[in-house]
């Protein structure tokens, strides 16, 4: 998503020598999973134009059910649940990313009831077994997501989460139940404090907390967060999104870092909550 370029959405885009160098160094320093989407501009192109030479080396995950229109100076995007659309999603993303199959295929939303109605799990198996796919997969939130577990139909769910944004804990622990592959998306809470797109809300939720208190030293926030949400026992993949050669290395080294210790981890999830239960209770 944040390989996407012009005439998109939000206040930045990436050219294309930039989406190379991400790209590639993204496989450099040994990560292997890719998520992407039809509605994210050029990026599933880039990721094929850049890519190819290198697709053994990685998982892709991409969507359907994504129906964007391009308007003269922003791409609008919309959702819409019918077989014609899955099916020309697919297409247009092998032929885009350059591959003969995905990897994860994953409804970008949808509910249960929709996806059922209109046969579109179904055909999301017939994918498979015709070697398009190898996973079936959905991107989703509450609440829609509590009716599509209960399907017991997909291998991988991915959901945000992180330890600014916990709302999704329970589903994640549904879905681990499940025996679901668990990616967490969000997973640097957009930088945190760090992030050059400022987003108050959560840098309240991080004051309020008073987290840096609990900063190891020599440590970003937007680390801290990240190594949260790694060091979360029910996740196998956590994206993030960068378009920053620096920020990828920091991300890089948090992870090398490892998980934080479980007494800071409660810490955190304990003063996080506490904040979160205040907030609710003075709307
Ligand atoms: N419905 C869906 O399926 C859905 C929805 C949203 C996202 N996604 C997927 O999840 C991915 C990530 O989502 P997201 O972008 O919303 O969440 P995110 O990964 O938590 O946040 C990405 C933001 O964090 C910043 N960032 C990354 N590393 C940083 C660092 N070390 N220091 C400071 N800032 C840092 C990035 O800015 P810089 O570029 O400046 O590093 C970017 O603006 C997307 O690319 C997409 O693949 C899926």
């Amino acid at each position: 998503m944040g390989l996407r370029g012009p005439r998109t959405w939000g206040v930045r885009s990436v050219d294309e020598a930039q989406a190379e160098r991400v790209l590639n160094a993204v496989l450099d320093a040994g990560i292997s999973l890719l998520d992407t989407a039809p509605d994210y501009g050029l990026a599933e192109e880039r990721i094929g134009r850049y890519l190819k030479h290198r697709r053994s080396q990685f998982l892709l995950a991409t969507k359907v059910g994504c129906d964007p229109i391009q308007h003269a100076d922003h791409l609008e995007v919309r959702h819409t649940w019918t077989a014609q659309v899955i099916r020309d999603n697919l297409e247009t993303s092998l032929r885009r990313l350059q591959t003969d199959y995905i990897d994860i295929l994953q409804f970008h939303g949808g509910d249960a009831a929709t996806l059922q109605q209109a046969g579109l799990i179904e055909l999301l198996k017939t994918f498979r077994r015709q070697g398009k796919i190898r996973w079936l997969g959905i991107s989703s939130t509450l609440p829609a997501i509590r009716s599509l577990l209960q399907l017991s139909a997909f291998d991988t769910v991915q959901v945000p989460w992180s330890c600014l944004t916990p709302q999704h804990s329970d589903c994640i622990a549904e879905a681990a139940g499940l025996g679901c592959g668990l990616i967490i998306r969000g997973g640097i809470a957009q930088g945190g404090p760090d992030a050059e797109i400022q987003r108050p809300q959560l840098n309240d939720i991080w004051q309020q907390a008073r987290l840096d208190e609990l900063l190891p030293s020599g440590t970003t926030r937007a680390q801290f967060i990240l190594r949260c949400t790694l060091s979360h026992p029910q996740h196998h993949s956590v994206i993030i999104g960068t378009a920053s050669l620096q920020h990828l290395a920091e991300n890089v080294a948090a992870a090398a870092a490892g998980p934080l210790p479980t007494d800071v981890l409660l810490q955190v999830n304990q003063r996080v909550a506490t904040v979160l239960a205040q907030t609710a209770a003075s709307r």
